[in-house]
């Protein structure tokens, strides 16, 4: 769903004022978003001016490309289309040239092999790179399982996606354990590619829930088959397990690759498509470094233990090379397991490649690793890594050592009864936990929040539950902050007329987006603090998690207004907000605040009587104007126009501060103010000149004291 449609269907139904006439409009929904959208969409490798679109089709195309732009509903650049897309082979473009640290709306155009006209898909949208001092959210999952029955219910796992998404995060890390193409089939000697391939396209619909507007990164787990010791034949796998299943990946999956942005494994592989594996890579967002790691690829045999276990030379030299780099003030790391096999977190940390003891607490790297500086948590404890989150053991566990908390992600979607006595392990009293007796432990399921702030770094563990389990979703079930408390995230605030940032006036309509604005947990309420420090609230007439439509209160100062939402009586968002006299806004058919006017055309005849007219006609492709008769001499045609920032302008009596133009023709404003029917909403009646007569298509422009709304257009026969 786009984000500008809720206040359109605040207005679905609006009077008209001036006229005394009551008036049904029905509005479309946001732009042509076609049912018929057979795809889902993977973004990936997210930098300050690019993302990558991985679309995956069910039917062959003719052409695809991308419509993007900095405002929802306002997507004015495209991608050059590409040609002859085939179902299930992806379509894969970047979108570039953007600007740093900024939310961007796209829809996929497609055109079906055999039809004319390009569908669209829903708009979605994406962050670029986080500036330093900028607040944000990320998401993790780990060990998934899905396909694996008696460990997953796809039901509570779609659920836990869903969750994820309504965080609104930058982007999303699974920590491995997701396709476990090692688990396709009994017999690996009569596996063939289409089935690792057919394992991980079945993943894209559950991915999607959140991947169309969440980056997605993908960490390597022991299940996803990505061991060079598959190839050896007392591996007992099929030999090409390994490969196919690298290059079903990379074919699927936009990981990281090293360029200017991302730091990785630049080795060229053989058999790998394009070379590079993208399987550890690291990047910086905002005040933080993302460094992941796998520890497979290497590992000499199936369940490497002890000193066995081989991050490799390359990637000990880089992970160092990489925390010593970073001036991040916090820096977290990502693996499925730290040993790659074995269980427990903090509790196995101080050994072998990992820590450099034995089991006995003997200190034997120096004679294990004798090329390496020091062992993996030294350097993290060296570097100032905040947290490190691993997957792997099916548990949600907190745990501290030698200056570095440790966190293990629990399943998303454990099942399929998360109450029967055999519960895949994470349970109290079953296996895993006994691997964590120095750590915090809670049991599946759900996903962990983080939230990243100038402060400090907050994480929580939000559990989920389907409406059959016991309990509430969204349960945050643990949390805990390195640093002070997150404050309260930026939220931008737009007019609710054009959604843009045209500061408000004291009763006009505007728009709050942010993340955690609302929930089943409470009130969303709106404070707003004007320049000479009065604070009012705002109207809440719609909230949702990501979006608030309110009125600004009446009787505020001009100047910069501190805007806060405030959700279960906490803070939750907070920006300032430029306050005007006016800030006029056109509300238009698609919502966008572009092209035909949301308005109807009332015709007054000689003898007095009216009749209502269209003036703009929707279908799923779009609003066009609709030509507007004059009629005979003695008729008059009016503009009824709907607007929000207009009513406080000074001279309501004399009009002297209102124009407008038609197609550059001063016409005749005979009311500009308050609707009167719905809060914040203002109308404009305005005499059609018959000077127009035969023009077709003509700009509405209209100002108010000086300040000038963005034209809209109507057409005259
Ligand atoms: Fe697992
Ligand atoms: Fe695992």
């Amino acid at each position: 769903m786009t984000r500008r449609s809720t206040l359109l269907l605040m207005l679905v139904a609006f009077v008209v004022g001036g006229f005394g006439y009551g008036i049904v409009q029905r509005k479309t929904a946001s732009a042509q978003t076609s049912e018929s959208f057979g795809g889902n969409i993977v973004l990936g490798r997210p930098t300050d001016r690019s993302i990558t679109v991985n679309v995956l089709f069910t039917a062959n195309q003719d052409s695809v490309y991308l419509e993007y732009g900095e405002n929802p509903g306002l997507l004015t650049q495209q991608t050059a289309p590409k040609q002859n897309i085939r179902a299930n082979e992806p379509f894969e473009d970047i979108i570039s040239g953007l600007q740093p640290n900024r939310r961007y709306f796209y829809r996929v155009r497609y055109r079906a092999a055999g039809q004319t006209t390009f569908g669209a898909s829903a708009e979605h949208s994406f962050h670029t790179q986080r500036a330093a001092g900028s607040a944000f959210t990320f998401t993790l999952i780990a060990d998934s399982h899905l396909f694996t029955t008696q460990h997953c219910d796809p039901a509570r796992y779609a659920l836990a996606l869903k969750n994820a998404l309504d965080d609104n995060p930058d982007f999303h890390i699974d920590l491995g354990d997701t396709f476990r193409t090692d688990t396709i089939t009994n017999n690996s000697a009569s596996l063939i590619y289409q089935q690792v391939l057919n394992r991980q396209i079945a993943h894209r619909p559950y991915f999607n829930i959140l991947t169309h507007s969440v980056p997605l990164f993908l960490v390597n787990g022991n299940h996803d088959s990505e061991y060079l010791y598959y190839t050896k034949p007392e591996s007992g796998e099929n030999p090409n397990l390994p490969l196919w299943s690298t290059n079903a990946r990379l074919l699927l999956f936009p990981n990281p690759r090293p360029d200017s942005f991302y730091s990785g494994d630049q080795t060229m592989y053989p058999g790998v498509e394009g070379g590079l594996r993208e399987s550890y890579y690291a990047w910086e967002w905002g005040d933080a470094l993302f460094v992941v790691l796998d520890p497979y690829w290497e590992m000499p045999e199936r369940g490497g233990q002890n000193w066995g276990t081989v991050h490799g030379d390359k990637q000990f030299a880089w992970f160092r090379d990489t925390l010593r780099k970073s001036k991040a003030k916090y820096k977290f790391v990502f693996e499925h397991h730290l040993h790659g096999q074995s269980r427990g977190g903090v509790e196995v940390a101080s050994q072998f490649e990992w820590g450099g003891r034995e089991r006995n607490g003997n200190f034997t790297f120096p004679q294990n690793r004798p090329t390496w500086d020091k062992p993996f948590h030294d350097l993290m404890a060296e570097t100032g890594v905040t947290i490190y989150f691993q997957g792997h053991d099916h548990l949600f566990a907190r745990g501290f050592y030698n200056g570095v908390t440790y966190v293990s992600v629990p399943q998303p979607g454990a099942g399929p009864d998360p109450t029967a006595a055999d519960y895949f392990p994470g349970n109290v009293g079953d296996g895993n936990f006994d691997a964590y007796p120095a750590s915090h432990v809670l049991p599946n399921s759900g996903h962990v929040r983080v939230t990243v702030s100038p402060n400090g770094v907050k994480t929580d563990y939000v559990t989920v539950k389907l409406p059959r389990d016991k309990g509430t979703n969204k349960t945050v079930a643990y949390t805990f902050t390195v640093g002070q408390p997150a404050a309260p995230n930026s939220l931008a605030l737009v007019s609710a007329g054009n959604f843009a940032n045209i500061g408000g006036a004291a009763e006009s309509l505007v728009s709050a987006f942010g993340n955690g604005l609302a929930g089943a947990a409470g009130a969303t309420i709106v404070n707003v603090k004007d320049s000479a420090g009065v604070e009012r609230a705002g109207r809440v007439l719609f909230a949702s998690a990501t979006q608030v439509n309110f009125m600004l209160p009446a009787g505020m100062a001009s100047g910069p207004a501190t805007v806060t939402v405030l959700y279960a009586g906490n803070p939750v968002g907070t920006t300032t907000y430029q306050i005007e006299t006016v800030a006029p806004a056109m509300f238009t058919a698609n919502g966008s605040g572009l092209g035909a006017p949301a308005a109807v055309a009332v015709r007054v005849r000689a003898d007095g009587s009216q009749t209502i007219e269209p003036v703009v006609r929707c279908t799923n492709t779009g609003c066009v104007p609709v030509p507007l008769d004059l009629g005979a001499a003695t008729d008059q045609l009016y503009l009824v126009l709907f607007a929000t920032g207009v009513r406080n302008r000074a001279q309501l009596l004399t009009g002297a501060d209102v124009g407008v133009r038609i197609g550059g023709e001063l016409a005749e404003v005979q009311y500009a103010g308050a609707q009167g029917d719905f809060f914040g909403l203002d109308q404009l009646n305005v005499k059609v000149p018959r000077t127009l007569i035969g023009r077709g298509d003509v700009a509405v422009i209209f100002s108010v004291a000086g300040r000038s709304a963005t034209p809209v257009m109507v057409n005259i026969r």
